[in-house]
């Protein structure tokens, strides 16, 4: 489809940058950075300002990535404390909980107690800075209180997602060594409880470093408390005190750890720092919802994904924004809450993911009909290439034609946006995340590294660092290196597709990569066939994504049994049950599909291209087979899809 969307007048009258102002800013960021950088750090607070600008190179050589080395400042301080004096009865975060009789209003002036209270309950329970706390809560204030809690006095939040199972938070405690974990007795998703408290219980049987579990009360289910190991918040809060001074802290001190899935191995930690992260959450949620003071701003993520992290948390609360945290699930009680909700809230500002955008659609359009939407001004989309019947469906459904969408391409890896249009600057294509942020620079090459020129295709590289791009994995510094710096030697290798047209527009083409992306969330495929294969009547596994009209993506997975071992139904609920419970409900595999064996190369490698073609049921054309060590393993494979 090729239907541009120009930039209206008023559009361009009201935002932050014109088309000149996005030219000018993008020139000044690659050409003049100091004096660039000068100016965009000054929406934050340093306690001391910074001198050195950049450190960074992409060699092996010299390989590190700093910015603003010796400056000095505080998260939290910089998200709370300096919007008091101005803003203090601002409300921060308006909450509506899963069910819609829930409400609660929370100014900055008591969001920034209640993190005070909550940082002294930490520091009391052993948490000091450099130390990891791990977070494993529900969509509540709290996750906010508790995130900031961790900046205020240095120590580095790790937050795993309420949705992951007991083994995956294990393995996520266990490899940053975590001493305290936060979570709540219950989260409500679409009416049904999750048992976080019990989830942490069964997790910690398996990771001896925990001495410290801090229990926010929030369902009201009945939970088990290990005496002297647990800790009720709401006892703690009656007696810590609300005078918490904030820890001064270097640019390069660590933030946060998330961990996220890449292509090879175990879910990575990644490691964001200070002033750089901050910086780029600050400037690019600034610029690209072009958020005024008074409006309001709903980002629909949760905070257990990086989308959370930068734009519930840390992008919105630093520009003293007044913002909707949710709950609950786009579809309950029906398929009409998100839009309630904006009209509740009269929300101006809405991000979300293409993969609800679809599941809504299939509703039909009365359910957004029936809502007024007025309020809404601006769209933004995120975590997957948004297909432009989704796009024109948001456009015109949702934002009435008068709401212009960004949509936002970026990695846990680079902090936040890198690449979208900006509203006030550039005639929208509907799924392309048209141009880079100010100081990226995007690059396209082809499989052997060779750089394409023009209106091309190939792989998608950033070839200088950028503030808030992560600093390294944790616990590996090798391995951050060899993961994103060597494939394409000294850029920064994105592991996604990305197409350039002759207006100069970039489009994601989706992950090259052995990742898959399920409904916005990423998952790689070895982790769910170490999953499988862990399971004691599974031989082998192999797990390819398929294209999947609501998730985007689903999972495919192929396994072999041992010998012995009869095909069957229950055997299939049971693998499915059993990845569940290894990583989590989101890894669900769509098709079990039974191999007798694998289609292997003569050196025993699986030939992943061939398993993803017979996944997509496209086997016209399987290109190269001749490398096969034995081809009757593919007619096998085509002879049993379901
Ligand atoms: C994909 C989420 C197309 C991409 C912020 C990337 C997108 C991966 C977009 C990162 C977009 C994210 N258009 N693809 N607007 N946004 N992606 O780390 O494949 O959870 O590499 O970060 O999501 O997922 P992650």
């Amino acid at each position: 489809m090729s239907t541009i969307h120009p930039v209206p007048a008023e559009w361009a009258a009201r935002a932050y940058v014109d088309a000149a102002g996005y030219a000018e800013k993008y020139r000044r960021s690659i050409e003049e950075p100091e004096a660039f950088w000068r100016e965009e750090t000054a929406r934050l607070d340093w306690i001391k300002p910074w001198t050195r600008l950049s450190k960074s190179s992409f060699d092996e050589a010299d390989f590190g990535i700093e910015w603003f080395s010796d400056g000095t400042l505080n998260v939290a301080a910089n998200c709370l404390d300096r919007h008091l004096a101005e803003r203090g009865d601002t409300v921060a975060i308006l909450w509506e909980g899963d069910d819609p009789s829930q409400q609660r209003r929370i100014t900055y002036r008591e969001l920034h107690e209640e993190v005070c209270r909550f940082a002294n309950t930490l520091r009391r329970l052993g948490a000091k800075k450099g130390e990891r706390v791990t977070i494993y809560l529900p969509m509540i204030p709290e996750a906010a209180v508790a995130m900031l809690a961790c900046a205020r006095i240095g120590a580095i939040h790790s937050v795993v997602f309420g949705g992951f199972s007991p083994e995956a938070l294990a393995g996520r405690i266990q490899d940053c060594d975590s001493k305290i974990v936060v979570t709540a007795d219950g989260g409500m998703r679409g009416g049904k409880t999750v048992p976080l408290k019990a989830n942490v219980d069964e997790a910690l049987n398996h990771c001896t470093s925990v001495n410290a579990v801090l229990v926010v009360r929030h369902v009201g289910s009945s939970v088990t408390l290990a005496e002297g190991r647990d800790h009720w918040w709401h006892e703690e809060r009656a007696v810590a005190s609300a005078d918490c001074p904030a820890e001064e802290m270097s640019a390069e001190d660590p933030l946060f750890i998330l961990y996220t899935s890449g292509s090879t191995g175990k879910p990575k930690g990644v490691l964001h720092t200070t002033g750089g992260y901050l910086t780029w959450a600050a400037m690019t949620h600034h610029y690209v919802f072009d958020y005024r003071p008074g409006e309001v701003y709903w980002c629909a993520a949760d905070v257990g994904w990086v989308t959370g992290h930068s734009y519930v948390v840390y992008g919105p609360l630093v520009n003293g924004a007044t913002q909707v945290m949710f709950e609950g699930v786009p579809n309950y009680p029906d398929h009409s809450r998100f839009w309630q909700i904006v009209d509740r809230y009269q929300v101006n500002i809405f991000y979300g993911a293409p993969t609800a955008l679809r599941a809504l659609m299939r509703e039909g359009d009365e359910w957004v009909k029936k809502t007024d939407r007025s309020s809404l001004r601006l769209l933004g989309s995120v975590g997957e290439p948004i297909n432009p019947e989704a796009w024109e469906w948001y456009w015109r459904v949702v934002g009435d034609e008068r709401c212009p969408i960004v949509d936002t391409w970026w990695q846990t890896e680079t902090g936040a946006c890198m690449m979208t249009p900006l509203p006030g600057a550039h005639a929208l294509k509907p799924g392309a995340a048209a141009f880079p942020m100010f100081g990226v620079v995007p690059q396209l090459v082809d499989g052997d590294g060779a750089v394409l020129e023009g209106a091309t295709e190939g792989n998608l590289c950033i070839t200088q660092s950028w503030p808030g791009q992560m600093r390294t994995v944790w616990g590996d510094h090798e391995r951050f290196f060899q993961t994103y710096f060597t494939t394409y030697r000294g850029k920064y290798f994105t592991g996604d597709g990305c197409k350039r047209d002759a207006d100069g527009y970039y489009w994601i083409t989706g992950r090259v990569d052995d990742v898959i992306n399920v409904s916005g969330h990423r998952m790689g495929t070895a982790e769910v066939e170490s999953a499988l294969v862990a399971h004691a009547k599974v031989a082998e596994a192999a797990v390819v994504g398929m294209p999947h009209e609501i998730k985007g993506q689903g999972i495919y997975a192929y396994v072999t049994l041992n010998a012995g071992e009869a095909e069957s139904d229950e055997i299939r609920k049971e693998l499915v049950q059993w990845v569940r419970r290894e990583i989590g409900p989101i890894a669900t595999p769509d098709v079990i599909h039974f191999a007798p064996a694998l289609p292997k190369t003569r050196s025993g490698k699986i030939m992943r291209r061939i398993l993803r073609k017979i996944a997509e049921n496209d086997t016209s054309n399987l290109g190269d087979t001749s490398t096969l060590a034995d081809p009757g393993v593919v007619d096998t494979l085509i002879a049993t899809r379901g």
